[in-house]
C-alpha cells in the first residue's frame, strides 16, 4: 500500500492498493478474448472453435484453483456468494454509500460465479456435441446457443456494473484489472 497524490485533485492521501495479481489479470483478459473469438470470429463447426472453447474452460478451471491457493483478494473467501450480502450492498448503494471493496463487491461476486458457470456450461455442452452419443442432438445445440445468449447478456450487465461501481466508488475498476491496483480516494471506507 502506498500513499500518492490524487491525480485529479492533486491532493496527497489517495492510496494505491495492490488487489489483482498478474494471474487473475491474465486469466480475465484471455477469457474475454476467447469468448470474443468463439462468439464472433471462429467458425462454429471448426476444430479451432472447439480448442478456443477448451482454452476458455481451462482458464476458468485454473482461476478456480487459484481461488483456493492464490493471494487474499483472489480467494473465494474474499467474495463468497451471498444473496443477503448482495441485497445489503444494493441498499447501501441506494443510500449513497461509497465504500470501496478491495475484492469484488457482493453483487459483482454473484456475477463472477454466473459468468464462470456459463463458460463451464458452454464447455460441457460443446464437448457433449462432439461425442457419438450426443452428436446432432437438437436440444443440446439449443442449450449451447442458449448458454451463449445468457453469457453475452451477462457480460453486458457485467460491464455496466463495472461502469456503475466505478462511478459510485470513484475507483477506476478497469484500470485496476489492467495494472492490478485500486486507487482509493482519500477518506473512503474500505472493505
Ligand atoms: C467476455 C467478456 C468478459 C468476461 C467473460 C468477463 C468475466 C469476468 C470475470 C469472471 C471476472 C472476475 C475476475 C476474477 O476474480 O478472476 C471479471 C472481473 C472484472 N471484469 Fe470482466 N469479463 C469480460 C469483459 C470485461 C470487459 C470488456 C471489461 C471492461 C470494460 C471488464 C472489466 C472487469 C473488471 C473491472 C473486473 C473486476 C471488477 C471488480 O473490481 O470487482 N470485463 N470479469
Ligand atoms: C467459451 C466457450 C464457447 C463459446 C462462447 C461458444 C459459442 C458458440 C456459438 C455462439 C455457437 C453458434 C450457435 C448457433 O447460433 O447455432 C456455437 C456452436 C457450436 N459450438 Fe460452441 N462455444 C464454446 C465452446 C465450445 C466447445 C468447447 C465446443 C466443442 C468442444 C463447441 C462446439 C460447438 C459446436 C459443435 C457448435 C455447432 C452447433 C450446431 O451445429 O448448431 N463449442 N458455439
Amino acid at each position: 500500500m502506498s500513499v500518492i497524490a490524487d491525480p485529479v485533485s492533486g491532493r496527497e492521501g489517495a492510496r494505491d492498493v495492490a488487489v489483482w495479481d498478474p494471474l487473475v489479470r491474465l486469466i480475465h483478459w484471455s477469457l474475454a478474448l476467447m469468448i470474443l473469438l468463439n462468439g464472433a470470429i471462429t467458425d462454429d463447426e471448426s476444430k479451432l472453435h472447439e480448442w478456443v472453447g477448451y482454452v476458455a474452460l481451462g482458464l476458468v478451471g485454473l482461476r478456480i484453483v487459484w481461488a483456493f491457493i492464490g493471494p487474499r483478494h483472489a480467494r473465494f473467501s474474499a467474495f463468497r456468494p451471498s444473496i443477503a450480502r448482495a441485497v445489503q450492498y444494493t441498499r447501501a448503494v441506494m443510500r449513497g454509500d461509497r465504500t470501496v471493496h478491495l475484492s469484488h463487491n457482493p453483487l459483482g461476486a454473484l456475477m463472477v460465479y454466473n459468468l464462470w458457470l456459463a463458460v463451464i456450461g458452454l464447455g460441457v455442452t460443446g464437448y457433449m456435441m462432439t461425442t457419438l452419443r450426443f452428436f446432432g442432438v437438437g436440444w443440446l445445440e439449443e442449450m449451447h446457443e442458449g448458454l451463449f445468449v445468457w453469457l453475452i447478456f451477462s457480460v453486458a450487465l457485467h460491464v455496466a456494473g463495472v461502469a456503475f461501481d466505478t462511478w459510485r466508488s470513484g475507483v477506476n475498476l478497469v484500470r485496476a484489472m489492467v495494472v492490478g491496483r485500486k486507487r482509493i480516494p482519500q477518506g473512503t471506507d474500505v472493505e
